[in-house]
């Protein structure tokens, strides 16, 4: 087999034709910052997810300092105990630093919980386990935008209340899952009565450049967190001084800067209505891989989903014999394969918080995502098979040895720097965006 000419990218950036345009109107009109688009944007979220408390912040990694900080304060009313310093956040390792270093910068604890093998999610009966009084929260990872089993999640909600006298608070990190659904229900959508984090940077099925949602159940604490996005000031006009229009009335509680600005929001309005077709094409790409894939010796795919879960797909991951070499084989032929998020757990800042994880051990010694999404042509994806195929029916293991293609692929570059045409749109491909 011909390797490809260009790597197959793992994730490549989607920027609407007309982004460009609407962000250059943004510029010229001389008010870049938070202003009418951020508020035409949300309502398009609110109306996508189902939920009219939707924030969008200027990263998914800032929605998740939000949450957190406001969860510190008691409500007797829910019967909230509040949190308090080194309390304990149930949470995934397997995941991108941003989804556990706002515990730590938050003073708390994180216990982790074991990965399911069988989906790359956090493992219920192991969450269920590691319960104690100290745990207040329950925060969990939608790998590649598959749903953890939210049902069971409930469930183990009712036996802590309970067990303690109160019920953790959920925060999912849904950084992948911006279209996912639970039981027919969007992730993200208020009857949840979660919390939930979206990521809208680069790499994302949408994106602003940069920027996050935060997606909240109440009316209460969505007005709360639209201050604390803004040093705890509130932008209405009447909060300021009559005379003097710069001087903002008494902040009550101080805030962060985090909100979203109208640069972003104006990209983002031009890719938003995009982002059904984004949907659709990962999800075809999975169900193709689904089949394709299945029955290959030396291949286990994710087969645990529980069957409420509908995926958005951001990755595609699965199990596979000899990782290292497989990545390699994968590279040579020019197709980008990644595990993509390296466990938290064995960094140094986090090793105050060790805890044995079998399960994830050997997760880590397997688990590969190939391209999955929307530039992911038909003849890509029977390519990215045939690789696949190539490298466990025709190379044993122990004799594999890659010749690299020669060039850019060899050495694991990716066309960072390449803008080409594709599904109409034009994108800059980037198969080394940072996560
Ligand atoms: C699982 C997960 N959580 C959180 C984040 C943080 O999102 P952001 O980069 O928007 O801060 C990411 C980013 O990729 C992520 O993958």
């Amino acid at each position: 087999m011909e390797p490809l000419r260009e790597e197959l990218p793992l994730f490549k950036v989607f920027i609407a034709p007309d982004a460009g345009p609407r962000a250059a109107e943004v510029l010229a009109s001389g008010a870049v910052t938070q202003g009418p688009l951020v508020d035409a944007f949300e309502r398009k979220l609110a109306a996508f997810l189902d939920n009219p408390h939707v924030l969008s912040l200027n990263s998914g990694t800032s929605a998740l300092h939000i949450a957190l900080h406001m969860l510190k304060t008691p409500d007797a009313a829910s019967r909230w105990p509040g949190l308090k310093p080194g309390d304990e956040v149930l949470t995934t390792a397997l995941t991108c630093a941003a989804t556990n270093w706002p515990i730590l910068a938050n003073g708390l604890r994180p216990r982790w919980v074991d990965v399911g093998a069988g989906t790359a999610n956090v493992d219920v009966k192991d969450l269920r386990r590691k319960l104690t009084r100290r745990t207040k929260v329950i925060q969990f990872v939608h790998w590649g935008g598959t749903p953890v089993d939210l049902d069971a999640i409930e469930r183990v909600r009712e036996y802590a209340e309970k067990k303690f006298g109160f019920r953790p608070a959920v925060i999912e990190d849904a950084a992948h899952a911006i279209g996912a659904e639970w039981n027919g229900i969007r992730v993200g959508a208020a009857s949840r009565g979660t919390i939930a984090i979206f990521s809208l940077q680069a790499i994302k099925h949408l994106t602003t450049g940069d920027g996050g949602l935060l997606a909240l159940p109440t009316k209460a604490m969505y007005d709360r967190a639209k201050v604390l996005r803004w040093y705890g000031i509130s932008r209405a006009r009447e909060n300021y001084d009559e005379n003097d229009y710069r001087l903002e009335s008494d902040v009550k509680e101080f805030g962060f800067k985090m909100h979203m600005n109208d640069l972003a929001a104006a990209v983002g309005l031009a890719n938003l209505p995009h982002l059904e077709t984004i949907l659709a094409s990962h999800r075809a790409n999975a169900s193709y891989y689904d089949s394709a894939l299945r029955g290959i010796d030396g291949v286990t795919l994710l087969n645990d989903v529980p069957r409420g879960a509908s995926s958005s797909y951001w990755m595609y991951s699965f199990h596979v014999r000899d990782k290292p070499a497989f990545i390699t084989f994968m590279k040579s032929k020019n197709v980008a394969t990644s595990q993509v998020h390296a466990r938290n757990d064995t960094h140094s800042v986090c090793a105050p918080f060790r805890t044995p994880l079998p399960v994830l051990d050997e997760v880590v010694k397997t688990l590969v995502s190939v391209p999955v999404g929307w530039w992911v042509t038909r003849r890509d994806r029977e390519y990215v098979v045939e690789a696949v195929k190539a490298f466990f029916e025709t190379t044993p293991a122990a004799e594999v040895s890659v010749s690299s293609p020669g060039g850019a692929a060899a050495s694991g570059s990716g066309s960072a720097a390449g803008g080409e045409r594709a599904g109409g749109a034009f994108c800059w491909t980037g198969t080394r965006s940072k996560l």
